[in-house]
């Protein structure tokens, strides 16, 4: 039988290049070898206070784009959060064993609480917990994930492990994949990761169209003046990433030798780059206006009755082992 590999991503609009380039590609590659179990985190989502109109029309737009971009509902299982109540049931179990300390060092809670002072919900500090139940309720082995997610990787294990340790073998420890893009930065402040919190001119939307993707890649910073002369800035290197990540080995090469010599061009990096994206996402952009409403519901509800079956195996075991009546 296949390993399984779980991964999570929250309904929060379209996703960037940044999800795609972390994670989403390689959903897509490893649906192949693996028996994927790919999931839309509605109920991490609203740790961040979200409309409730604009959350559901979130949730169906991602999974038409997770469909268009290639993950195969006749290979894989796309399911929603929310519809498997045991995610919420093991969580439960897994707070009464994950140290507080633990979640408090968290970075990514620690940035969060610090961008959302009026709303630092218990939801933001437990967050790591729900999401340690979501990989360990299908006992997955493999989780593709951006390297932003490592710490909360690691903390699922040493959850996984003291559950173990406390109730008896029950859970394989969840070892991350992470691609070559593996943290794709944002292009008006590159030192920052690319995220849909910090604004339009952060980040490239999947669904972009050609003009847009030019004018956030024109704009995208470069160099700032206050870089040490021998070092390269993170906007250029940001840049050269992309060429990387999206295969223009040769390009790269070319320009890399251009940047050395400073004879390069931003103008024609930024151009370089702009047509890389484009050319990436030009068959998901056309397959994507094509998928109906009506597919998205077959979808989830077939996913939804697959992740059941494990989840309720799972929770059945988690029971009789804690000594539930
Ligand atoms: P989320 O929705 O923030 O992001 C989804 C995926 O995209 C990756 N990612 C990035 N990769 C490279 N560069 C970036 N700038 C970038 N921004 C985001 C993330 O690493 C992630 O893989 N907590 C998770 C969702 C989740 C989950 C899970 C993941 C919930 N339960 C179980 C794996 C397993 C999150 O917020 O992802």
């Amino acid at each position: 039988m296949s390993k399984i590999l779980f991964s999570g991503i929250q309904p929060t609009g379209t996703p960037h290049i940044g999800n795609y380039l972390g994670a989403l590609k390689n959903w897509i590659l490893l649906q192949q070898n693996y028996n994927g179990i790919y999931c839309l985190v509605d109920l991490h989502a609203i740790t961040i206070e979200r409309d409730p109109e604009q959350l559901y029309s979130d949730t169906i737009n991602s999974i038409k784009d997770l469909l268009a971009l290639g993950i195969k509902p006749e290979k894989s299982t796309i399911f929603v959060q929310s519809h498997i109540p045991e995610h919420l049931e093991l969580a439960w179990i897994l707070n009464t064993i994950t140290p507080v300390a633990e979640l408090e060092r968290m970075t990514q809670y620690k940035d969060k609480a610090k961008e959302n002072k009026n709303n630092i919900n218990a939801g933001l500090l437990t967050y790591p917990v729900l999401m340690a139940a979501d990989i360990l309720l299908y006992k997955a082995q493999a989780v593709p994930v951006g390297d932003d997610q490592l710490q909360h990787l690691e903390l699922a294990r040493i959850i996984a492990r003291k559950f173990n340790n406390r109730w008896g073998d029950t859970f394989p420890e969840p070892q991350a994949i992470l691609p070559e893009g593996k943290r794709i930065m944002s292009l008006s402040q590159p030192t920052k990761k690319m995220s849909k919190s910090h604004g339009e001119k952060n980040y490239i939307a999947i669904t972009d169209n050609p003009d847009t993707i030019r004018k956030k890649i024109n704009k995208a910073v470069t160099d700032t003046g206050n870089e040490k002369t021998d070092e390269m800035s993170p906007g250029v290197k940001n840049l050269f990433d992309f060429l990387l990540y999206l295969g223009k080995n040769d390009i790269h090469m070319k320009m890399m030798a251009e940047y050395q010599n400073k004879t390069i061009k931003y103008a024609e990096l930024k151009k370089a780059v702009a047509d890389s994206i484009i050319e990436e996402l030009a068959d998901f952009q056309k397959r994507r206006e094509q998928i109906k409403e009506t597919e998205v519901i077959e979808v989830i509800t077939k996913g939804k009755k697959q992740a059941q079956i494990i989840a309720q195996q799972t929770m059945q075991e988690v029971r009789k082992k804690i000594g539930f009546l």
